[in-house]
């Protein structure tokens, strides 16, 4: 958006400055913004950019600030406590709203607000990152294939760390209970059950089933009605989870009282650190989706990525030009707003149609709809 500057809430978190940092490598100006002044004035200093501070609770500030941009990247979480007033402040002023939430209940809320969005001209685009850019432009390819399809299965694994903002949401998410999609609904499903073997493009993975925020966003993408999202697990957790899953729903209900969990939030915010500039470049993103109809027709595909945090950064920015050229309205997934090819301009993605024998060779980082 060179001529239309847009704002970085929660632009001195770690994903923050990284799209910061590869908004300025890419010749933007955002208007970096976040609650902590003084951490927000160093990184604007370095970045040669402006600043404002303010708080997502100071209405009328956030306003004031909102009105002199075309949009917001929201990089501050967990965004179940963050994303509401930055999402009424945009209703109110027009500015579009992108976040780079992967929170199951976060997605349903934003999408709820369809109406009122399409009102107000305003586009909401929750999930402009990792979580779920990739998934959602990959359950969009395969459904396309499968018109009638009535189950989707999704399945992703990382190579590299995570940060405390990742890991308090993730724990947060823990303790909301595990969810599967059934016959368009969302439906508690138990912890630590459903573990199944897949093939990613690279090797064989056990994985097991999340509440990943594609269980709404892929629902809105695609409209099939049943999902499951699943994600590789470490071998030693793979065979000591049946016999710890009976164990799971008590040690959660500990864990969600307010003393555990409030120690353990700080223990994550204290301790993780988000990878560094080696380990996001050379992680990788690994992901498989199926999507399959009542008559056993069936359609897979497979996508690798670059490294999450990486991945975020660039996927955020070019989300932000992407709505520049191509402006829309209401709430939308990422597919529906910037198409399932989206994730193949974003370096190092490539999409597979096919696993060929072992070693693979890429079979596609174009788009093809499958026959
Ligand atoms: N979609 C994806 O793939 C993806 C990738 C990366 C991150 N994320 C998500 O993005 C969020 C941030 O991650 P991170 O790695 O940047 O974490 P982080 O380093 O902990 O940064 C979080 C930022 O949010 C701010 N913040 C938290 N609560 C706030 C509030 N109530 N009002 C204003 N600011 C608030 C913090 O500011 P203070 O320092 O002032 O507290 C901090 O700057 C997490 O929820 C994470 O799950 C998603």
């Amino acid at each position: 958006m060179p001529n239309q500057p847009f704002m970085i809430y929660g632009a001195y978190g770690y994903t923050g400055q990284l799209i910061a940092r590869e908004a300025v490598a890419r010749g933007h100006r955002p208007l970096l913004a976040g609650r902590n002044e003084a951490k927000l004035s160093a990184l604007a200093r370095e970045l040669g950019l402006p600043f404002v501070a303010v708080g997502l609770e100071e209405r009328a500030e956030l306003l004031r600030a909102l009105s002199s941009v075309a949009a917001v990247c929201h990089a501050a979480g967990p965004f179940v406590h963050t994303s509401a007033p930055l999402v009424d402040a945009c209703l109110a002023t027009g500015a579009h709203y992108l976040d780079i939430t992967g929170e199951l209940p976060v997605f349903e809320a934003i999408f709820r607000r369809h109406a009122e969005a399409e009102r107000r001209n305003v586009a909401l685009i929750p999930g402009v990152g990792f979580d779920v850019v990739p998934s959602d432009c990959l359950a969009g390819f395969v459904a396309l294939a499968v018109p009638d399809a009535h189950e989707l299965e999704l399945a992703l694994a990382v190579r590299g760390g995570m940060s405390s903002g990742t890991a308090k949401a993730s724990f947060e998410g823990l303790l909301r209970g595990n969810f599967a999609r059934r016959d368009g609904e969302l439906r508690a499903i138990p912890f630590g059950r459903g573990l199944r073997e897949v093939q990613f493009s690279d090797t064989r993975r056990t994985v097991m089933p999340i509440p990943w925020g594609d269980l709404s966003t892929a629902f809105h993408t695609t409209r099939i009605p049943n999902i499951t999202t699943s994600m590789a697990i470490p071998r030693v957790l793979a065979l000591s989870l049946p016999l710890a899953a009976p164990f799971l729903p008590g040690a959660l209900r500990l864990l969600s009282r307010p003393w555990p969990r409030r120690r353990i939030l700080a223990l994550l915010d204290g301790h993780v650190r988000g990878p560094d500039g080696r380990q996001r470049s050379e992680g990788r993103g690994y992901l498989w989706a199926r999507a399959s109809n009542r008559d056993g027709l069936a359609q897979e595909a497979w996508l690798e990525t670059a490294e999450g945090y990486a991945f975020t950064a660039e996927s955020a920015v070019q989300a932000l030009e992407a709505l520049e050229r191509s402006p829309c309205v209401g709430a939308l997934t990422p597919a529906t707003a910037f198409g399932t090819d989206f994730v193949l301009r974003l370096r190092g993605s490539v999409r597979y149609e096919h696993l060929p024998p072992v070693p693979h060779g890429r079979l596609s980082s174009r788009a093809a709809v499958p026959s």
